[in-house]
């Protein structure tokens, strides 16, 4: 192996920018930091997407944490998905440690504690931000894929869309989509098959089933008004830090549908409203995943299709995505082998699958004279990591075992109080969190039906019986009433006998 001097010049010639950078911590060799040889990741390329993975306990969210913080910094915006609600310390500065001065005085950066900007979203009936979606932002293709209908259920959700469309009747929540779908088979069978074609029974029936499997995960909290304006997600503060959004999701961990469904839609709202970036010098934001596996865990086929095309198109819009895991195997082939930026904490080899996972996870980083990946990926220390990242032009800079720096903020959470306290500062609040249920699909059908079923009711409380009226009206018609008249029909037989003679 080679000496220190030669690591040392390989890491700084490897991890040299021209742009700007944040710095994760010093790289080590044998086990121990060398103080300097800092791994650095440029700004440029973290719209390239990354992973942060490892055995429970070995660090992965005080990465993400370190991650967040200095970007924030560098006053790009990020929003976290929090599922373990570890994540809100970020609005404290960190209280220092001795340990914590030690691991800095290792690496070569000196500590400073900070606080950041933090804004607290919700999906739920917790508090902060609400952030909500309409049934019509949605689209017809990405609800059934949400619902992983048919080919011929999706047929049905697009004539749904098209007629409420037609109709300029909004589509906000599922209470709306529910009534049309009743509608279409229902009241309105005539008016649906005259202008769509005929819908059967079964087939809405399917569709409305597996809309109540969805409302059963707590999906009616999140469809509706006012819907979420994804841009509120990129401000930035007066010190010109970064907002970090975090998005609580500890209620969240036993519902992976709606955790799909909903990150399906924010990711397809912010790739269709956010420009195209070009080549820039920094993302616009990044979005972190805790406990990503929640994603894939459930997600059909067509939804993972999806996600895939999705992680590959947004990165042009300048927004980053970081998928933090226990194991990279949790992340589907095609979503990994587009990540930049890899951060790979400990893993355990207690039984014959782990030391396979390890084989396969040694595998996917760059070969290194020194470093036995194998090895280093099982004696790896709480706030270690294996690190592989991409450097300005696009190459994959050298493997580095990285003693990571620690967070500024804090690593514990903030007290019921303190998080108050964040949320009543927050300006989003307010704008977000009045409940509006304003006219919609449901309310107009339910006029239509009620006029309709009044207008029969009407017709059946008529006195006299269908056959009757229609002789009045005959007898009504003037020609006849002339044709069969006693007068007439005396001229014409006296005019018959006139020529009979
Ligand atoms: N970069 C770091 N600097 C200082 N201490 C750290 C760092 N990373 C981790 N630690 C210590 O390790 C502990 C566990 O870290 P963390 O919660 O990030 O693990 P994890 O991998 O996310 O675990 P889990 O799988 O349970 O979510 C922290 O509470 C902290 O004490
Ligand atoms: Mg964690």
């Amino acid at each position: 192996m080679a000496g220190t001097e030669d690591f040392f010049e390989h890491i700084k010639k490897g991890y040299t920018t021209k742009g700007d950078y944040i710095v994760m911590g010093a790289a080590m060799q044998n086990g121990e930091a060398v103080t300097d040889a800092l791994v650095k990741i440029p700004l440029k390329t973290l719209n390239r997407h990354g992973l942060i993975a490892g055995a429970t306990g070995t660090g992965k969210t005080k990465t993400l944490q370190v991650l967040a913080e200095n970007l924030s910094q560098k006053g790009i915006p990020v929003m976290l998905m929090d599922l373990k609600g570890d994540l809100s310390g970020l609005a404290q500065p960190s209280p220092g440690h001795p340990k914590i001065d030690e691991r800095h005085a290792k690496i070569g950066i000196p500590f400073k504690a900070n606080s950041f900007p933090v804004e607290i979203l919700s999906l739920s009936e917790q508090d902060g931000v609400k952030l909500r979606a309409t049934v019509s932002e949605f689209g017809p293709v990405l609800l059934s894929r949400i619902l992983d209908l048919s080919e011929t259920q999706e047929g049905i959700v697009a004539v749904v869309f098209k007629y409420c469309d037609d109709q300029k009747m909004p589509l906000l929540d599922l209470k709306d989509f529910k009534k049309v779908l009743q509608y279409a088979t229902g009241a309105g069978k005539a008016e649906f098959t005259k202008e769509y074609g005929r819908i059967s029974t079964s087939s809405t029936g399917a569709i409305l089933r597996k809309i109540i499997e969805l409302e059963q995960q707590g999906a009616e909290l999140f469809f509706g008004e006012k819907s979420f304006d994804v841009m509120d997600l990129t401000r930035v503060d007066a010190k010109g830090q970064g907002y970090i959004n975090i998005l609580r999701l500890t209620d969240i961990q036993d519902r992976p549908k709606l955790f799909s469904t909903f990150m399906l839609s924010l990711l397809a709202e912010i790739y269709s409203t956010f420009p195209e970036q070009g080549d820039s010098d920094q993302p616009e934001l990044i979005l972190f995943i805790d406990e990503a596996h929640l994603i894939f865990k459930e997600a059909s086929k067509a939804l993972l299709d999806q996600i895939e095309s999705i992680v590959k198109l947004i990165r042009s819009k300048g927004i980053g995505l970081y998928f933090v895991t226990q194991n990279p195997t949790d992340v589907p082939n095609d979503v990994l082998a587009q990540l930049g930026l890899k951060v790979q904490h400990a893993l355990r080899a207690f039984t014959a699958r782990d030391r396979k996972a390890i084989k396969m996870t040694a595998e996917n980083y760059p070969e290194s004279e020194y470093y036995d990946t194998k090895e280093v990926l099982t004696s790896l220390g709480i706030g270690e990591a294996l690190i592989s990242a991409l450097d300005e032009k696009g190459r994959p800079t050298p493997l580095a075992a990285t003693l990571l720096r620690a967070p500024m903020s804090r690593m514990d959470v903030l007290t019921d109080k303190e998080l108050a306290n964040v949320i009543d500062k927050s300006s989003l609040v307010n704008k977000y969190n009045e409940i509006i249920d304003r006219e919609s699909a449901y309310e107009i059908l339910n006029e239509k039906i009620d006029e309709a079923e009044k207008l029969a009711e009407k017709e059946k409380n008529k006195p006299k019986p269908r056959r009757t009226s229609t002789r009045q009206s005959t007898r009504q018609n003037p020609i006849i009433k002339v044709l069969t008249s006693a007068t007439f029909i005396r001229g014409v037989l006296g005019v018959l006998k006139k020529v009979m003679r």
